[in-house]
Order: structure tokens, then C-alpha cells, then sequence
């Protein structure tokens, strides 16, 4: 088949690599992607917010499935554009989508679903806002609604501080993400990653993963995107995957479903694994990013075969889901100034870094004019490697980080560190 696959981050050149391995794909093409996809896909030159000129690149081409990487262009509805031309598209419709666009519409969904979440208000004034803000404990959790790129979240120590935060979000700070806010209990556990791939029927549990948010050793400065991750999350055992299938994802698609609005690509809920259970933060409609790194270096199946089958409602058709058991881990390397602001133009050399077996999966990376590969993003490499556990997985992807020359880069060194204390003292 042929596939467009849209995106130009780590993620989509993880998907990239293994979709353009499948026998099932005869030509990948990517757009806008970068220097790493186009190792494995042909580049072209397409606005994916331009959805007709993404339909008419799709008939010209024959391309059978398109995938797409970030959240924003199927919060624009470009999936029911696609498919309104009758073109197989992995990701969910404008509609459900707003699980990830709206914090306020995947609340009240908990809501009607009874799924387990931290209670809530939703507000749209600042006056309404300090009024709620009474009825909620510190630490306070204030969520703009909207797509705040990973940042609209801020968890306040004091009221006073929850009320400043306040005041910036109904100001402008967070643009119009922030014309309605989510205040929520804050809840106490680890968080982890759960992963289900869907057509809106059938749910099959696409593995577990852990990152870390911060931009310091020991979890420690602002949030990022994400500064590292690893599968799968020991800490998200078979009967906390069941409990999350069963009481978080399953409620989920059922109700999007009968409220018509059809669930069709991969469900990514964020976890709190709290004393009463796994409890939902927040769901996202696409894969993490770097979470997507590591679920696809363990992944052994036909991922064409596989992201078609949930787009054209035939899950139940398709080959088991295979992972292997080892661990993946990967390291963020980012350029120095992320996430504030990160140096463009470093000089990177990848050198022997993939000779064991690791692999590096570009994220923020460009060619300069005479072909040499430079910075051009926050996030700019993930070097994803291999092991048995996480200590060993860490331990080689920290070898292939060694490896590779990136003066203007940094990385966290600890990345993986809660379970690889876990297995120090319990090593398997
Ligand atoms: P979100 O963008 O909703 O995932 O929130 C970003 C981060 O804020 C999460 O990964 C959590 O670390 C934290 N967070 C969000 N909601 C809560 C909550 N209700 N209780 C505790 N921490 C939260
Ligand atoms: N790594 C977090 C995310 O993709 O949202």
C-alpha cells in the first residue's frame, strides 16, 4: 500500500522507520518530515493545514492509508476530510478529538462514563474561577482547556498563587486555550502511560511507557515535552492494564460511539496509579512523543497491516499484537537553552552511535547547505536503544549517547531511574 505519513518530529520518524520496514508499504511518502524520515520515505512538499491539497496529493499519488503524527491537524478535522473523500485515514475525527483538544469535554466524558478521574469545575470567568477555587484544596490544578502545546497545565502550591495563575489564564497567556479553565483535585501516585489502538469496535492495549517531563536530573525545572521515556512501565502490571482497559479506555470508546462520534487510531491515556487505583489525567489522540520511540523499537508486527485495519474498522481481522519483551529506552537530546530557548544551528556528528544496535530517531534536525546535519528544533535527537530491563536498556542508550558529538546539546543522564533503583534492588 502507499502511505502518507504526516509530521516531522521524533515520533513520525520512529513510525516512519517502521512503516517503510513493513513488505505491506510499496512507497512512503512524508510530509513535512525531516533529515531522519527522509532516510526512510520520500519528502514532499505538502501543508497538511491545507486539507485539499492533502486530498488532491492522495488521489494523484494512490495513497491508500494516511497516517497522522501530531494532534492539531485532527483537532482541525482533517481525519473527516480525508475520509469524506473516502480515504483511510489512522486518527480520530474532529469530534472525538476533542479528548485531547478540550480538557473540559473528556471531564464531563468521565463524568457520564463514571470513569475513575480527579473531581473537577469547569469555568469561563476569572470571578467564577476564585469562586470555585474555594471549594478545592492546595495543591490546586489549573488546566486551560484548549491545545496549549503541553503547557497549559500549572499546579499551585498556594491559593495565591492559584489565583495569579488564574489571572494569566483568563488574560491571554495561554491565547485562547485559555478562555476556559479545568480546576481539579489534585491526585496523588506515579504516572504512567497506557497505549490502546482502536477502529471504534474493537480495543486492542498497545503497551505501557513512563517519561520524564522535566528538563532536570532527578525530575527536577520546567516541564518539556519530554525529556526521555521508557517501555514497558514495569509499574503498570497485567491487572492495573486490565483495570485501565476495563474502568478508563473501553468506557471511553463505547461512549464516543454511541454518541456518534466514532474513536478510530490509538487512545493514549496518561495515568495516575493512585492508592484507589489507576485514575485518568488526560487523554491524548495520537502517540507520545518520545513514548512512540520506544513502543516501536519493541513493536514486531505489520504496522501498515495493523494502522489500516484501525482505520477501516477491521481490528478484529489483524494479527495479535506483538512486542517484544525487551525494554526500549530512549534519551532526549536537546539543544541547550530548551525549552525556553533552544539553539538552532549545532553541529551534530551521529558517529558510531547505532553500531550496537541503537537506533537515533530525529527529531528537531535539518541539513545545512553543504549537507552537514545541525539542530533545528528544542527536542533534537532520540538515541532509543535495547536491553533486557531498564538498566541495561539505559545503560546502551547512554553508550549510543557517547557516541554521538553534539557540542551545543545536552541530555539528562538519569533517564529511567525510578525503576532502575526498582531493579537494583530487585534485579531480574
Ligand atoms: P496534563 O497536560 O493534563 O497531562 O497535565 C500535565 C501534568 O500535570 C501531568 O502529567 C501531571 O504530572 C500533572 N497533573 C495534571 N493533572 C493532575 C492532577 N489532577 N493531579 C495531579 N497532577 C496532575
Ligand atoms: N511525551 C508526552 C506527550 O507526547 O504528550
Amino acid at each position: 500500500m502507499n502511505i502518507l505519513l504526516l509530521g516531522s518530529g521524533g515520533r513520525e520518524h520512529a513510525l516512519a522507520w517502521k512503516l517503510a520496514a513493513s513488505p505491506s508499504c510499496s512507497q512512503l511518502f512524508a510530509a513535512p518530515g525531516n533529515p531522519g524520515i527522509a532516510e526512510c520515505a520520500k519528502i514532499v512538499a505538502l501543508d497538511m493545514a491545507d486539507h485539499t491539497a492533502v486530498i488532491a496529493f492522495c488521489r494523484e499519488n494512490a495513497v491508500d492509508l494516511v497516517v497522522v503524527g501530531p494532534e492539531a491537524p485532527l483537532v482541525a478535522g482533517l481525519a473527516d476530510d480525508l475520509r469524506a473523500q473516502g480515504i483511510a485515514v489512522f486518527g480520530p475525527g474532529r469530534a472525538a478529538a476533542q479528548l485531547e483538544g478540550s480538557k473540559g469535554f473528556t471531564k464531563d466524558l468521565c463524568t457520564r462514563a463514571n470513569i475513575p478521574t480527579a473531581g473537577y469545575e469547569r469555568v469561563t470567568s476569572l470571578e467564577a474561577a476564585w469562586g470555585a477555587l474555594k471549594r478545592f484544596d492546595a495543591p490546586f490544578v489549573l488546566k486551560a482547556d484548549g491545545l496549549a502545546a503541553g503547557k497549559g497545565v500549572v499546579i499551585a502550591e498556594t491559593r495565591e498563587e492559584a489565583q495569579e495563575a488564574l489571572s494569566d489564564m483568563f488574560d491571554g497567556k495561554f491565547g485562547s486555550a485559555g478562555s476556559e479553565v479545568v480546576i481539579e483535585e489534585f491526585m496523588r501516585g506515579e504516572e504512567a502511560s497506557f497505549f490502546a489502538l482502536t477502529d471504534g469496535e474493537m480495543i486492542v492495549p498497545f503497551g505501557t511507557a513512563q517519561d520524564h517531563k522535566r528538563v532536570g536530573e532527578g525530575d527536577t525545572g520546567p516541564n518539556t515535552g519530554g525529556m526521555g521515556a521508557y517501555s514497558p512501565a514495569p509499574v503498570l502490571t497485567d491487572t492495573l492494564v486490565d483495570r485501565a482497559m476495563r474502568e478508563i479506555v473501553v468506557p471511553t470508546v463505547r461512549t464516543l460511539g454511541e454518541e456518534e462520534m466514532p474513536y478510530r487510531g490509538v487512545l493514549y491515556a496518561g495515568l495516575m496509579l493512585t492508592e484507589e487505583g489507576p485514575k485518568l489525567v488526560e487523554y491524548n489522540i495520537r502517540f507520545g512523543d518520545p513514548e512512540c520511540q520506544v513502543l516501536m523499537m519493541r513493536f514486531e508486527g505489520d504496522l501498515p497491516a495493523l494502522l489500516m485495519a484501525c482505520a477501516t474498522g477491521d481490528l478484529s481481522k489483524a494479527d495479535p499484537v506483538r512486542f517484544s519483551d525487551d525494554t526500549a529506552l530512549t534519551v532526549v537530546m536537546a539543544a541547550e537553552g530548551y525549552p525556553d530557548t533552544p539553539q538552532k544551528g549545532g553541529a551534530i556528528e551521529l558517529g558510531g552511535a547505532e553500531d550496537d544496535g541503537a537506533k537515533v530517531f530525529h527529531a528537531g534536525t535539518a541539513r545545512g547547505d553543504d549537507g552537514a546535519l545541525v539542530a533545528s528544533g528544542g527536542r533534537v535527537l532520540n538515541v532509543t536503544a535495547r536491553g533486557r530491563n531498564v538498566t541495561e536498556a539505559q545503560a546502551a542508550a547512554y553508550k549510543a549517547v557517547d557516541a554521538i558529538t553534539f557540542a551545543q546539546g545536552f541530555c539528562r543522564r538519569d533517564i529511567g531511574w525510578r525503576e532502575v533503583e526498582r531493579e537494583g534492588t530487585d534485579p531480574k
